[in-house]
């Protein structure tokens, strides 16, 4: 079975006894906290965060007093487990448990767009990553916004599909070019590029 259909992997992982948010965030706080300042800046009412894990994003948000209510924030991964804890650490959270590549809470998902969508170290797992990073930004509203945050260099992980996605590839700048999108503010911190990257409209504009 391919690691990116095996939420078997994560939930293994998820059940460590030191894995949880608030170690992350102290861990890789400076990532997560850059990716929570976007999310703060742009006030946006439906936020999606893809492969959310086990909600770090949403327990810093939490933490520095973001405003979930009359919001809908979503957070989608197929790891049961994780989603159990970050509904533990964040209970403002609405969680779908889903395989982002094929399942019909997908399709239904499609039909309510997002104004921000978060998917911060997870294309690396995924065999077609340009695939899934097409059908989220498919989920956007016409001047959504979405983060991708990539892992620069390598760190052990036994998972057969982990890569690193160097962001200035061709493939990845074609990605951007063709689906009409631009990096309005990017950055390198610690191990992390992160990229808050918008939707142009018709005309070009931002
Ligand atoms: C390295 S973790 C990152 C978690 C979180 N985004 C973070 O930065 O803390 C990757 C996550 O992606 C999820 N994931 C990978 N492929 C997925 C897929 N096809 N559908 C849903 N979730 C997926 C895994 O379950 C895992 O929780």
């Amino acid at each position: 079975m391919k690691a990116e259909n095996c939420p078997e992997y994560w939930n293994e992982k998820f059940k460590q006894k030191n894995i949880n948010p608030s170690n992350l965030a102290k861990d890789y706080g400076g990532a997560y906290n850059k990716i929570c300042d976007w999310v703060f800046k742009n006030k946006h009412n439906r936020v999606l965060d893809i492969g959310c894990g086990i909600g770090v994003v949403s327990f810093i948000l939490k933490k520095r007093g973001f405003s979930f209510q009359n919001r809908d924030f979503v957070c989608l991964d197929f790891s049961e487990i994780g989603l159990k804890i970050a509904k533990e650490y964040c209970n403002w959270i609405k969680t779908i448990q889903a395989s982002f590549c094929s399942n019909e809470k997908i399709i239904e998902l499609e039909n309510h767009k997002f104004d921000l969508i978060i998917c911060h170290n997870v294309l690396e797992f995924v065999e077609d990553y340009l695939g899934f990073a097409q059908k989220a930004v498919n989920m956007l509203n016409d001047k959504g916004k979405i983060i991708f945050g990539f892992q620069l260099r390598k760190t052990r992980s036994n998972n057969p599909l982990k890569r690193i996605i160097d962001p200035k590839m061709k493939e990845f700048q074609e990605f951007l070019k063709q689906s009409n999108l631009i990096v309005e503010n990017d950055c390198v911190i610690e191990k992390w590029y992160l990229s808050l990257i918008t939707k142009m409209d018709k005309e070009g504009a931002l």
